[in-house]
């Protein structure tokens, strides 16, 4: 199965997201694998034959979101220098997100710029961090808050490479695929309320429709101008939960389930969302085991908090709310009573 990837305004940028079709990948040119001692362990042996390069080097990073850092980055940039390579060189990066975006960071910044290709090992990764160019680091001011805008040249999508994900990483991952399906495809919600993804052959549609979904508003909105912040359902409440919990209570895919349920009950008090529909969300999110529900200490604060995010442009917070299951309202000004509301009834419930 393929998913392209269309980019304007030059074709040239184009490029396939491949699911399950890797056997060989072939580059006259010198490529560096960048992965963790994680990954490594599991799956290198059985990638690296399937790379024929001019010269084929490997670096391993240390496993985790701490090390998604300027150390890291600068350890990419200095093997790519130790190992000579070139303009014409290719970074793989193969990893769950973390490693996708520092690779890709590192690619879109060494020479001015180099290719990279993207595979993908964690769920999260595969439906959505590989895919749409988003690259970067974090710093002591935030998660992701240097970075740049650099596509891939292929990114490939193996289920294979699953099968050693951990129970709630791979929760993670379907977190993110329920979030494309609420706010862009009633159908696909549909079909995911009746197909168990821990079945092969349903994660791979999943994985497809999830992916095709990305590609559709990456092509529109490569740089998040608009429809792009879509895709950020949930992450606005996440954000908060995350740094709140010092990034050690929660994987992220499961602070967005949480935020997406705070979402929808701010959406039920506008009358964008029913009971009844956030009911279905909520409960295909606990099928996965994911967390749905988080005490607020102080609600005041939290709401403060919005604003650290770095999508909450010149002050004013952008809610993403679902509007009725596979649609979406972009909502900006909504008056500070009616989101404490939200925050105290879920504190509640
Ligand atoms: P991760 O990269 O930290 O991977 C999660 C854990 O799973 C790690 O310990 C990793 O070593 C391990 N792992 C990876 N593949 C494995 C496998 N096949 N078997 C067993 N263990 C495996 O986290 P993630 O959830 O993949 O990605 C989160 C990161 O992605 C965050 O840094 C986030 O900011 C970023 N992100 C980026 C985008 C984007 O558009 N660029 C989108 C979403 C998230
Ligand atoms: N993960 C959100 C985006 O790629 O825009």
């Amino acid at each position: 199965m393929q998913v392209n990837i269309t980019l304007n305004p030059s074709a040239s940028r184009n490029y396939t997201v491949f699911i399950d079709e890797l056997s060989r990948i072939c580059l006259d040119v010198k490529v560096l694998i960048v992965t963790n001692t994680t990954v490594s362990a599991l799956h290198l042996k059985s990638l690296k034959p399937m790379i024929q390069a001019r010269e084929l080097h490997t670096l391993i990073l240390p496993d985790g979101e701490m090390y998604k850092n300027f150390e890291s980055l600068q350890l990419i940039l200095n093997a790519c220098f130790e190992h000579r390579l070139d303009r014409k060189s290719v970074l793989i990066a193969f990893g769950g997100g973390v490693i996708g975006d520092m690779t890709g960071f590192a690619a879109s910044i060494f020479q001015r710029g180099i290719e990279f290709i993207q595979i993908p090992t964690t769920l999260l990764a595969q439906v959505d961090a590989s895919v749409g160019g988003k690259t970067g680091i974090n710093n002591p001011y935030g998660k992701n808050l240097i970075g740049s805008f650099w596509q891939p040249r292929a990114v490939y999508c193996e289920s294979l490479f699953l099968k050693t994900l951990p129970k709630r990483e791979f929760a993670a991952g379907v977190a993110e695929i329920i979030k494309m399906a609420v706010t862009f495809d009633s159908d696909f919600f549909a079909w995911l309320e009746t197909h168990d993804l821990y079945d092969e052959k349903h994660l791979r549609h999943a994985v497809h429709s999830s992916i095709a979904i990305k590609a559709d508003i990456v092509s529109q909105d490569e740089t998040e101008q608009g429809i792009r912040a879509v895709l950020n359902y949930g992450h606005t409440f996440a954000h908060v939960i995350e740094n709140q919990t010092q990034y050690t209570t929660y994987l992220h895919g499961e602070a967005v389930a949480i935020g997406m349920v705070m979402a929808n009950t701010l959406a039920r008090h506008l009358e964008l969302l029913s009971e009844e529909e956030c009911h279905r969300i909520q409960t295909l999110l606990e099928k996965y085991l994911l967390p749905t529900r988080y005490i607020i200490d102080d609600v005041d604060m939290f709401y403060t908090h919005f604003f650290l995010d770095k999508k909450s442009a010149n002050d004013a917070i952008t809610f993403i709310l679902p509007h009725e299951i596979g649609g979406y309202t972009i909502a900006k000004g909504i008056e500070k009573e009616r989101v404490l509301d939200a925050l105290k009834e879920c504190n509640a419930s």
